[in-house]
């Protein structure tokens, strides 16, 4: 009782760390000692001689204290087995195959070490270059420095394989079914999102076909207005901010996320929009809460602990997810009723369900009910989070790149004029593609890719054991001179004029959506959404960095700008 409540005590005060974990440990060192010790007492209590003479002592006895003092062992065994003599075969089996990396730590791996650097790069900005991978990834980046592109390290008790050449890449992107999405280890995440991004085999392709309808370009055009008027809407906001003077410094970043938000809760859940909008800042501070538990080592099991996180965490879930059980069931009795169907992402994904289910003449083959709340929770964590970091260092990098700024201006008065922007016109941006095209190479949003594997599998010339997880650092293979020329850190559109394959020459090198089945499926509903915000806020601003900008791109599981993004805004 006295180690639980101390677990629980360490748990508020800081998340679940090492300490935490030594405290289970060394509860379970404790339990087995207790009951040998227990055991062997009464033994003694019921035949004094016991030590000496044991030839008197009751056979039953014997074999209790043997059967215990078995368990005991058994538990050591398996808990020391776990903790370190199978990472150190895992470690020997990977430098067999003649990759280098960090030396397994005890229980740990590189997490305390990982989280000494993120903080220490954290603790102040940069100067203002393109090349962060230093910052945002710095035990990632000074890993692959040392070891070499292909080489590993430790997230607690499981290697990591670093993979950085592209036909690797390739063949772990394209098969999707020897390479799973990396999942199990902390159910904070599963809790934040699940869904398509986190199903496999034949679940997947179950979920993908139903939900692929949802973002066909033919319905995404439909879905432009709704842009429209989330962008209007943050535009009135800053022009009456720099109404009073001609021009005003405005912190860009939290503009930016309402209007991603606003955008996913319009499309979403079109009418219910307003509701959505509740959801969407109860998921912003699950985010967080995920980012923090993600830092410390996950015990098993403690996320039923009543610690106050935990709480909260699973109240912000039960919330969630009545509320959009609402609107779809909402949605379900208008269905029945006959009304004609929504054409925001619910109806279509709903739509799409019944088409499914009516097909095979069986409910087994669409959507459960709760399928699709996790489907349209992803939604509002996929949708939100990447599109408003595109967009925001989008900003930041025009505001310091202004001749580039000047290029996309003329390119939107030229296809728009002094009409709205519409959706064909938006297909002939061509300069803004390039410079989006730079902006996810430079500063992708997802920075790496992970994905596990549960048997001994092979990866080009690679023998992997069961149980290592393998990374792409997206980020990292963006910024690697090798690819991209002794310019890699510079922001220059022009080398995505032809396209992004002509410059990579067909090599999987370019990773901001993903890659092989498994990319992205709202990528053209991001970039259009992208390219409606930028048009519409180029037409009515002009903008640079402002002095008070401070450099500093960091992750909470997407990249941000740690202090903000602080523009000064012109009105045009
Ligand atoms: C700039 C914006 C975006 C970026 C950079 C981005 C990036 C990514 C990446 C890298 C993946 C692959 C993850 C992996 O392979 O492990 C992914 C998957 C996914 N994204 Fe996006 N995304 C963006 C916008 C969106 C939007 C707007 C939505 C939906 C509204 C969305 C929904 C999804 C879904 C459902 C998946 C999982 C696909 C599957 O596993 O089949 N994303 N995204």
């Amino acid at each position: 009782m006295v180690v639980v409540w101390v677990l629980i005590r360490k748990l508020n005060r800081g998340g679940g760390d090492g300490g935490a974990v030594v405290v289970v440990l060394s509860a379970t060192v404790c339990c087995g000692v207790t009951m040998v010790v227990v055991v062997v007492s009464a033994c003694f209590k019921r035949s004094k001689t016991f030590f000496l003479v044991p030839e008197a002592m009751e056979i039953t006895t014997v074999f209790c204290v043997l059967g215990v003092a078995a368990i005991f062992l058994f538990n050591l065994w398996r808990i020391s087995n776990r903790l370190w003599f199978k990472p150190k075969k895992m470690e020997k089996f990977l430098k067999d195959q003649g990759l280098k990396g960090t030396p397994y730590r005890f229980m740990y791996g590189d997490l305390k070490e990982m989280t000494r650097m993120m903080s220490e790069a954290k603790s102040k900005p940069m100067n203002l270059t393109h090349d962060i991978a230093p910052r945002v990834l710095p035990f990632y980046h000074k890993s692959i420095t040392t070891f070499g592109k292909n080489c590993f390290t430790w997230i607690g008790t499981n290697p990591i394989v670093h993979v950085n050449e592209p036909s690797m890449i390739r063949e772990l992107l394209a098969n999707y079914n020897k390479f799973q999405k990396a999942r199990g280890v902390n159910p904070f995440v599963k809790l934040l999102v699940k869904g398509l991004l986190d199903a496999e085999g034949d679940q997947w392709v179950k979920q993908r076909k139903i939900i692929n309808p949802a973002f066909h370009m033919e319905k995404l055009k439909h879905m432009v207005p709704a842009f429209y008027v989330s962008c209007n809407e943050m535009i009135e906001k800053w022009e009456k901010v720099v109404n009073t003077e001609s021009s005003c410094e405005v912190d860009v970043w939290p503009y930016l996320q309402a209007f991603s938000s606003d955008v996913i809760s319009r499309t979403a859940f079109g009418s219910s929009y307003e509701e959505g909008r509740k959801i969407f800042e109860l998921q912003r501070e699950q985010s967080e809460l995920t980012q923090k538990a993600l830092t410390s080592i996950y015990i098993p099991g403690s996320i039923f602990l009543p610690t106050k996180n935990n709480k909260r965490v699973k109240d912000i879930n039960r919330q969630v997810r009545d509320s959009i059980k609402n609107i779809i069931n909402k949605r379900l009795v208008a269905m029945k009723a006959g009304e004609a169907s929504h054409d925001d992402l619910l109806g279509i994904l709903l739509d799409s369900n019944y088409n499914e289910i009516k097909q095979h003449e069986a409910s087994n083959f669409g959507l459960s009910i709760n399928e699709v709340i996790e489907e349209c929770k992803l939604f509002y964590f996929a949708g939100q989070e990447t599109t408003g970091n595109m967009l925001v260092w989008t900003m930041i990098l025009l505001g310091q790149h202004t001749d580039w700024q000047i290029c996309a201006r003329d390119e939107v008065l030229h296809v728009f004029g002094d009409k709205k922007p519409h959706v064909d016109g938006l297909s002939h941006l061509k300069v803004i593609n390039m410079i989006f095209n730079e902006v996810l190479r430079l500063y992708s949003p997802i920075v790496f890719l992970r994905r596990l594997i549960h048997e001994e599998t092979k990866l080009g010339n690679l023998t992997l054991p069961a149980g290592t997880l393998i990374q792409i650092n997206s980020l990292i293979l963006h910024h690697d001179k090798d690819m991209w020329g002794d310019d890699v850190n510079e922001f220059k559109p022009e080398r995505f004029s032809e396209g992004v394959s002509k410059f990579t020459k067909g090599q999987v090198a370019y990773l901001p959506f993903g890659g092989g089945p498994r990319i992205c499926i709202g990528q053209n509903f991001a970039i259009l959404e992208a390219k409606m915000a930028l048009a519409m806020i180029l037409k009515r601003f002009s903008f640079e960095l402002s002095s008070s900008y401070s450099h500093a791109p960091h992750t909470m599981l997407t990249l941000q700008p740690q202090f903000g993004a602080h523009l000064i805004l012109y009105k045009i």
